[in-house]
């Protein structure tokens, strides 16, 4: 299944949210990496079709959305950045009551059901309340349901938000999985939820593509562009003002700064094996914040 969005925009009242946004995804894990505020969910909730976007296109396999709604809705899954729970419910009353609204019932619905249960790992506990879960278990209960209609593309806004390392990398592996004949969308602001899984990365701040590529060929066009310095608390602190720090690492009574910059930064600093997290941060240009949060005294 292919997907294009073609120069999609949004606007709410004066705020432009999305200023045209372009690419394709077929098969594989496509990663929407951007900070809070860039559109993510916009351009999600447009793509999905629960809001129509103020300017162009969505095609599925060359044909516009417009012209096959219903199709086009029958193979999507969806799990939206804040998923709600009646109190009531069990994991399972969630899932029948999922699968009922996608016309799914029945034995076919129950035989679903338990296969999607058991691949999220929830089988123990899918008959207690849905509220009670941790925010792993809500989060693969919510894949679950996304899945109930067997969709070809399966998109995911922040599934992993609020998530422990141990749940996110089983979220991960589920994901990938899950991904081999389908085309999957995630987007995050976490650069280590895609960075070994996606096939292509889009990067989208202020709602715009930014660029877009495989993680490699982001890595790859950072070469020389990563450096390693070591400094005082007192010399950081003025430093971080005026530069991109990726980390910071206290190595005896200085410190080792890990810094993006296009040109080399001092007569001593180490050119330093790129990463994903130093494209993100070069792109974003997060100069100042990226350090305040690596580094705060
Ligand atoms: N219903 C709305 N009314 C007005 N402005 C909105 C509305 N929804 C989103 N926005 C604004 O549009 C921009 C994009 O928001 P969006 O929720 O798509 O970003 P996001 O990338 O998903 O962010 P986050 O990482 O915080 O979820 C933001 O500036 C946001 O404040
Ligand atoms: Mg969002």
């Amino acid at each position: 299944m292919k997907v294009t969005i073609e120069n999609v925009s949004k606007s709410y009242g004066k705020k432009q949210a999305l200023k045209g946004v372009s690419f394709e995804m077929e098969n594989g894990v496509y990663g929407l990496l951007g900070p809070n505020g860039a559109g993510k969910s916009t351009l999600i909730r447009i793509l999905v079709g629960v809001m129509e976007a103020s300017g162009g296109e969505v095609y599925m396999n060359g044909r516009n959305r417009k012209s096959c709604a219903r199709e086009y809705r029958s193979k999507i899954g969806y799990l939206p950045q804040s998923l709600g729970f009646y109190p009531e419910f069990s994991g399972l009353d969630y899932l029948r009551y999922v699968a009922a609204l996608k016309g799914l019932a029945g034995e076919k619905a129950e035989q679903k059901i338990t296969d999607l249960v058991n691949q999220v790992h929830l089988t123990e506990d899918i008959r207690r309340k849905a509220i009670t879960y941790s925010g792993g278990m809500k989060r693969r209960l919510g894949i679950a349901q996304a899945l109930l209609n067997d969709p070809e593309i399966l998109i995911l806004d922040e599934p992993t938000a609020g998530l422990d390392p141990h749940e996110r990398i089983k979220f991960r592996n589920l994901v990938s999985i899950f991904s081999r004949d389908r085309t999957v969308l995630l987007s995050t602001h976490i650069v280590t939820d895609i960075d070994s899984i996606s096939k292509q990365t889009v990067m989208i701040k202020e709602g715009k593509v930014g660029r877009m590529g495989t993680n490699q060929s982001f890595v790859e066009a950072m070469n020389g562009k990563v450096w390693l310095m070591k400094m005082t608390v007192d010399e950081l602190v003025d430093f971080q003002n005026s530069r991109i720090i990726s980390n910071v690492l206290p190595l005896g009574d200085r410190m080792e700064v890990r810094v993006v910059s296009a040109e080399k930064p001092a007569k001593d600093a180490e050119p330093a094996q790129p990463n994903l997290e130093d494209a993100y941060l070069y792109e974003f240009e997060s100069i100042g914040r990226a350090s305040g949060e690596a580094f705060q005294i």
